[in-house]
């Protein structure tokens, strides 16, 4: 995901429902594993926040240092700001218990919106034995998998096709240019639609995001990149993603009560708007996305990050995009449907979605801490889906 990988960060744990199951795992070994020369390394939940309102973040311990030249960073800013700012290791490896933390220290994330975020970046970009992955590319502190069973080097989040896809709000498609670092002639024709159709703020008129506003910048966004991108694709968990950044941005939305026309209010926390006020702004998403760390005089939210209708909505706005990809001829094809019994949800389409087409099908059939830990991670994702059965990793290896 490119807005976040954060939420890539941002990983389709958007749709997971509010009333997510518990994410206990029974008591797992701790024997030592050693495959291929590498040492497993299980991995735990940690414990959770005791204060979970909100606060000023950065704090004193988490200034901002700007990455070295061997520090990974990637197309997802929330990621890259959590690193910047020491949230997470600031070399860009970082690890299952590290992203849990780190997005509830800083964005107040719920750790079970933060271990499906986790759980999608370390199965499909990672290597879940060393329970390591990269916010960026390849890099010599995350091994290839033991037997090289997903190819010879581990990618990270960077890496096009499993998690980062097309149609991001501030990076170039892969087959456009710079999948990875924030392009400015995006953000600029992005916030042309905020100067047409933001609220007034503090920063002055057409300042605040809007749902109005997000949804403008996804079509145009999507319309755009399916002319210029001749390989242009939104599978699923892709296009998921695009509807799910506006629950990423927004503090506080009106909905449409789905059993009459009654517009209702609803107060729902975002991962980027200021805590205090619930607003985003011009200023705050471009501190973000640009500059990849936090606003001045930024309060993370006031109750912890987890569900939101907004994806739902954003879809129904956006009722001209299917998952699909251009054929050779650059005319846009929708994918097949998820299958019976996984097309009950979006939620459930999206795991089904995950597990047959991003995540290695080697993963099936790992032995020992490599497989508590991608148990693990499976299960997670599974609890989240709102499905009634579970998939195993079925995708292709090597890609
Ligand atoms: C998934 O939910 C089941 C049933 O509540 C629970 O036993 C299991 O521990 C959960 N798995 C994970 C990985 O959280
Ligand atoms: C930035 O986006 C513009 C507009 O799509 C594109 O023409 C340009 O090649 C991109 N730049 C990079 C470095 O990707
Ligand atoms: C909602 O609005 C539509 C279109 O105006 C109307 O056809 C429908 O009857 C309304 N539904 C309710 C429950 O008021
Ligand atoms: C981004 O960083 C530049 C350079 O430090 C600074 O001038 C600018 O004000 C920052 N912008 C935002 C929105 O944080
Ligand atoms: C957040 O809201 C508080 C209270 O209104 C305000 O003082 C602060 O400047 C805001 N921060 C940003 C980054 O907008
Ligand atoms: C799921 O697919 C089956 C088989 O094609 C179909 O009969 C059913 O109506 C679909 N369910 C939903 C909710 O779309
Ligand atoms: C799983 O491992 C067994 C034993 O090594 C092997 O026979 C089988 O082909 C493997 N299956 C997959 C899907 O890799």
């Amino acid at each position: 995901m490119k807005l976040f990988s954060l939420l890539s960060l941002v990983v389709s744990p958007l749709f997971i429902a509010v009333n997510a199951r518990q994410n206990i795992r029974d008591a797992p070994s701790t024997t030592l594993d050693i495959q291929d020369g590498q040492t497993g390394v299980l991995m735990v939940f940690p414990p959770a926040q005791t204060f979970t309102g909100t606060k000023h973040v950065p704090d004193a311990d988490h200034p901002f240092i700007a990455p070295g030249p061997n520090d990974m960073r990637g197309p997802c800013p929330g990621m890259n700001t959590l690193a910047n700012h020491g949230y997470i290791s600031r070399n860009g490896i970082t690890t299952f218990e590290e992203i849990i933390l780190g997005a509830g220290e800083a964005f107040n994330i719920d750790p079970k919106m933060a271990s499906g975020m986790a759980a999608m970046n370390i199965l499909t970009r990672g290597n879940p034995f060393v329970n390591k992955v990269s916010i960026g590319g390849v890099s010599p502190l995350v091994p290839p998998l033991p037997g090289q069973i997903d190819g010879p080097v581990t990618q990270g989040i960077a890496k096009h096709g499993r998690v980062e896809g097309d149609a991001s709000l501030t990076r170039s498609d892969v087959h456009i240019g710079d999948n990875r670092n924030f392009n400015q002639t995006l953000w600029d024709q992005d916030l042309e639609q905020l100067a047409a159709l933001g609220d007034d703020g503090p920063d002055g008129p057409a300042t605040v995001f809007n749902l109005q506003t997000l949804v403008a910048m996804a079509r145009s966004n999507l319309e755009t990149d399916q002319v210029l991108d001749p390989e242009f694709a939104i599978p699923f968990r892709r296009l998921n993603l695009v509807y799910g950044a506006p629950s990423l941005v927004l503090g506080q939305v009106f909905f449409l009560n789905t059993d009459s026309n009654a517009t209702d209010t609803d107060f729902v926390p975002s991962v980027f708007a200021n805590g205090t006020t619930q607003q985003s702004t011009k200023r705050i998403m471009t501190s973000f996305f640009m500059n990849q760390t936090f606003p001045e005089n930024w309060h993370r939210a006031a109750v912890p990050v987890l569900g939101s209708p907004i994806p739902a909505e954003a879809m129904a706005a956006l009722p001209e995009w299917v998952p699909g990809h251009n054929d050779e001829n650059g005319v846009f094809v929708a994918d097949p449907k998820p299958p019976a019994p996984f097309n009950i949800s979006q939620s459930c389409g999206n795991y089904w979605d995950v597990l047959v087409n991003a995540v290695p099908a080697s993963l099936a059939n790992v032995t020992g801490i490599f497989k508590q830990n991608v148990d693990l991670l499976t299960g997670i994702l599974f609890n989240a889906s709102g499905c009634a059965e579970p998939i195993a990793p079925a995708g292709p290896t090597n890609v």
